[in-house]
């Protein structure tokens, strides 16, 4: 949903290689245009074009530009098409002020009006333009950038992260936030702004994180960062654990698989949270009720905590999308712990819905990006222990959440038998892995589909449903997940001859009735591709074709297992059909507009 980065570097070295080299590591949150802006012998040099960074940089070659300080963007377009006028940065008509933004200018139109009124003219159809034209005109009324940027964000309504160079006030970049993620990384060779952290890891680790409302003020010196009454604020530093290389390909052909092949990792890391999660368990004290709230795959391992938690502890949980929230959100009190999933920790609708909750309930983040939005509102949090996922499809990220909650539930309800199994599901994983090749070849019997089903029950239907959306964000293909035995009251009625149905078939309770489902879409001609224990015969019969998982993987754990072929499956078939599944169209991987 838009990318930001800016650097002012402390010698006088050009800055344009290293900007383009963090805004490249954030091509996963918009991959429309890109541009840059830098500042050189008094005036804002600009590059910017629609395109992938690596096509527009050919054309433009981005890293030569003058100027030791910039910023620079990557766009997922909201308001006009993808296209050079509308690329960042943004100018006022003088080019005297280039700015980045991030978010959604909810009362642009006003403005835009108002200023073509007093004689502004503008070029672009985006919301953004208007910020450099409302900083230039507060300049020219005397102000200096930091008091225009204050002034403009007394005028804008929506979400932000800004951030602005001017020929007026050079040497300095002014940056700004509300309802957008933004950090300031303190390096070594000079200090950084960003919308995420994989953008400046190389350079800094030291990170600040403005809140709303305060103005971070960027020179060689130095940070300094403002509240709203212009009072100096002292800002605690972080220092961020992940490494550069965590944010690279490490030799893989994209970050999915990549990303699939470290969730051992992502699971063995989690676990370690278990005191965390026990401490916040005696903390949050009596519950009548449990909600999750969250958003697309997110929303997916709530569905399992649903499961887990009302079998295990007995406790009745709901799952909202956290897009609906506020249309349920009124029975919510304070016996209620309301728990918020997502990976980015950015989400505009979880955050919507978060700040709902804490006014009547205890919550609860489970976030995979520390220091993110819902970690700083959110009354506890637990830090799924993935790393970095780039890929816009989450893989190790949900692995991650789902081990949290499986923690979670399992110590809410004391349960030490699914403790103790938990041990062995990174090496469950690593052998589902180990098939790599077969699954790879597997998949391309399925390049002729246009459909595809996933069924499972209980515990599986929520991994029939993730692995539906694997499918369909990157492969293009329509995917549907169901409960298997819904699949009766309606959805039969496309089973048709060769249509590809994965069956979720882990043996345990509901293994014979998922069975009989199996067979209703067989006998309609489906071609079903099992997912189900290995050395099970009436599966090997049944099914067009199966995945093999250790037979000791119970039923109870398969979500954290079974997952895995799915999204090889996902991954394989588009790289099939010739799309790229670490940039999916019309998709970004945090998404911060309502
Ligand atoms: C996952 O593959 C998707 N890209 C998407 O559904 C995602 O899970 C959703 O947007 C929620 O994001 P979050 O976990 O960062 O809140």
């Amino acid at each position: 949903m838009c990318g930001i980065v800016g650097c002012i570097l402390k010698e006088d070295d050009d800055v344009a290689p290293i900007l383009f080299d963090c805004i490249s590591k954030l091509e996963y949150r918009g991959y429309d245009s890109i541009g840059l802006a830098t500042f050189d012998g008094g005036k804002i040099h600009i590059k910017k074009d629609k395109g992938k960074i690596e096509e527009v940089d050919k054309s433009l070659n981005l890293t030569d530009m003058p100027g030791n300080f910039g910023i620079a963007h990557v766009r997922w377009a909201t308001h006009g098409d993808p296209s050079k006028l509308n690329s960042h940065p943004h100018v006022d008509e003088e080019n005297t002020v280039a700015v980045v933004h991030n978010g959604i200018i909810e009362n642009y139109l006003e403005i835009k009006e108002e200023l073509i009124g007093e004689g502004h003219r503008f070029k672009s159809e985006t919301d953004t333009e208007v910020i450099p034209h409302l900083i230039q005109k507060f300049m020219d009324e005397g102000n200096d950038l930091e008091h225009a940027v204050r002034k403009t964000i007394g005028v804008i309504e929506g979400a932000y992260a800004i951030a602005a160079i001017s020929v007026n006030e050079p040497d300095k970049i002014v940056a700004t936030r509300k309802d957008s993620p933004l950090i300031i990384g303190l390096g070594e060779n000079g200090y950084y702004l960003a919308s995420d952290s994989p953008a400046i890891l190389k350079y800094a680790k030291d990170i600040i994180y403005p809140e709303k409302g305060e103005i971070a003020i960027l020179d060689k010196t130095g940070v300094v960062v403002h509240d709203e009454f212009d009072n100096a604020v002292n800002k605690e530093i972080e220092t961020i654990n992940w490494t550069p290389e965590m944010a690279e390909k490490e030799g893989y052909e994209h970050f999915m698989i990549k990303e699939i092949n470290e969730q051992a990792t992502a699971v063995r890391n989690t676990l370690t949270q278990r005191e965390n999660i026990q401490n916040i368990i005696d903390e949050v004290g009596d519950l009548q009720r449990i909600c999750f709230v969250a958003c697309g795959t997110s929303y997916h391992a709530s569905l399992t905590g649903k499961y887990l938690i009302e079998s295990l502890a007995g406790i009745p949980t709901d799952v909202i999308l956290a897009s609906e929230f506020k249309y349920s959100a009124n029975t919510l009190n304070d016996k209620t712990l309301v728990v918020f999933i997502s990976q980015s920790g950015e989400t505009a609708d979880s955050l919507k819905a978060l700040d709902v909750a804490n006014k009547t309930s205890k919550t609860l983040g489970i976030v995979n990006v520390a220091g993110s939005a819902i970690t700083r509102r959110a009354d506890y949090v637990i830090q799924t222990q993935a790393g970095p996922e780039i890929g816009v499809a989450a893989t190790k990220t949900y692995v991650a959440q789902l081990t949290s909650i499986y923690l979670f539930a399992a110590l809410l309800a004391s349960d030490e038998e699914l403790l103790n199994d938990l041990d062995n599901v990174p090496d469950f994983i690593d052998e589902v892995l180990l098939q790599n090749d077969l699954i790879e070849e597997l998949s391309k019997r399925y390049n002729y589909a246009r459909d595809f089903f996933y069924l499972g029950r209980g515990y599986s239907y929520p991994t029939a449903l993730e692995g539906a959306l694997k499918l369909k964000e990157i492969s293009y293909i329509h995917g549907e997940g169901y409960a298997a035995g819904e699949l009766k009251h309606g959805p039969l009625a496309l089973i048709d001859e060769g249509i590809p149905v994965v069956v979720i078939i882990p043996p345990g309770d509901n293994y014979r009735k998922t069975m009989s489902n199996l067979e209703e879409v067989k006998s309609r001609g489906a071609n079903v591709l099992a997912i189900g224990a290995e050395g099970d015969e009436s599966l090997e019969s049944k099914a067009n074709a199966i995945i093999s998982i250790n037979p000791d993987v119970k039923e109870i754990i398969a979500p954290l297992v079974y997952i895995v072929p799915l999204q090889l499956i996902a991954y394989y078939i588009t790289l099939e059909k010739g799309h790229d599944p670490d940039k999916p169209k019309n998709l970004a991987k945090c998404v911060t507009v309502e």
